[in-house]
């Protein structure tokens, strides 16, 4: 099972491994567990069906790696229209966004990427809407921070992940703990050297709980993203002990992960959101959660062998 990882990072950025996948229409039902469905019009209705459980909503629409103005530019139209589809829905007091800036340019140039960025918080700012920056391999760390500060001046409420396996990240909590500052931590999804990450999971739990304290201890706004069942319980003590309410704070699950669990937690009074994904470009998204837990492998194939 270990050596499935490294194969399935490896399959993540393959086009041919991409291409058979993608073809396949047996993957399609295994895809749809974690992914709301191709359109907008089905995220929002799965948005609306997660909000009437007392769950909150984050939504992504999928793609990253752009290579072109025009698909960079095409993703913030499509975040536009979602923002507005939100808001006449009533959904955008607890549905908010999360990009990726790959997706709307980080490979291509700077200045596009946040000039991007800016038109989405533009168009969440105007439905009262929060936006959050998705954090993707280390090499785009500071830029993706960098980012994040510009956007701040104008849009306070902009948020961003930090991933508790890298080496950097408890001192980067410290930094981001300040008033108004919303920080999704979660432990990391990505391949990353050892020079730069901790490499097993016990150095990376004891990470998350050390940038857990940091967060609860500062005066921003923690949001707890982790399906950690002793990570949960270990950032609710946390909470408590630094005297903050259920809503200073807020846990956060990937959607088709542990649903069972984000109600309990929202039945209990908790602000729990859902990580929301929709769109075509299904497929790093998908790879990278059968990295995460290779049983999903399995499942997988199993799906497929028992469609044979
Ligand atoms: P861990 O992987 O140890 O899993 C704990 C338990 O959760 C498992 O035992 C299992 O029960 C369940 N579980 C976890 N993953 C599962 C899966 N794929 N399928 C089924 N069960 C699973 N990463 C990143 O690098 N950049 C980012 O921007 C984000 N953004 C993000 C947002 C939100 C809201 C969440 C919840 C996560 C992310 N991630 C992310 C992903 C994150 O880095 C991490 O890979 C996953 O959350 C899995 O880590 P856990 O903390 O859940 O622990």
């Amino acid at each position: 099972m270990i050596m499935l990882r490294p194969m399935l990072h490896a399959a993540a950025r393959s086009a041919a491994a991409r291409s058979v996948v993608e073809r396949s229409p047996l993957t399609r039902p295994v895809v749809r567990r974690f992914i709301a469905g191709d359109s907008v019009g089905e995220a929002v209705d799965t948005t609306g069906d997660l909000l009437a459980t007392g769950r909150l909503v984050t939504l992504d629409r999928l793609g990253e790696d752009t290579t072109n103005a025009e698909a960079a530019d095409a993703t913030v139209r499509a975040y536009q229209e979602l923002l507005k589809r939100l808001a006449d829905k009533g959904f955008t007091d607890r549905a908010e966004v999360s990009v990726k800036l790959s997706a709307v340019g980080q490979k291509l140039d700077t200045g596009l990427t946040l000039d991007n960025a800016r038109r989405i918080c533009a168009a969440a700012g105007e439905v009262g809407a929060t936006v959050t920056l998705d954090m993707e391999d280390h090499t785009t760390t500071d830029a993706t921070l960098a980012v994040l500060r510009e956007l701040r001046r104008d849009f306070p409420w902009v948020g961003a992940v930090l991933q508790a396996y890298l080496r950097r990240t408890e001192a980067d909590c410290r930094d981001l703990a300040t008033a108004g500052s919303r920080i999704r931590l979660c432990k990391g999804a990505y391949a990353e050297p050892a020079s730069v990450a901790f490499a097993t999971k016990p150095e990376v739990d004891l990470s998350y709980v050390r940038c857990l304290k940091a967060l609860m201890a500062g005066s921003g706004y923690p949001m707890v993203a982790s399906h950690d069942p002793r990570l949960i319980a270990i950032a609710g003590t946390l909470a408590a002990n630094a005297g903050r309410t259920s809503d200073s704070f807020e846990y956060q699950m990937l959607y088709g992960i542990r649903p069972t669990e984000q109600q309990r937690l929202a039945d209990e009074g908790n602000r729990i959101r859902v990580y929301l994904p929709y769109g075509t470009e299904w497929y790093g998204y998908f790879m990278r959660r059968l990295a995460e837990r290779p049983a999903n492998l399995t499942f997988f194939l199993r799906s497929l062998a028992t469609k044979n």
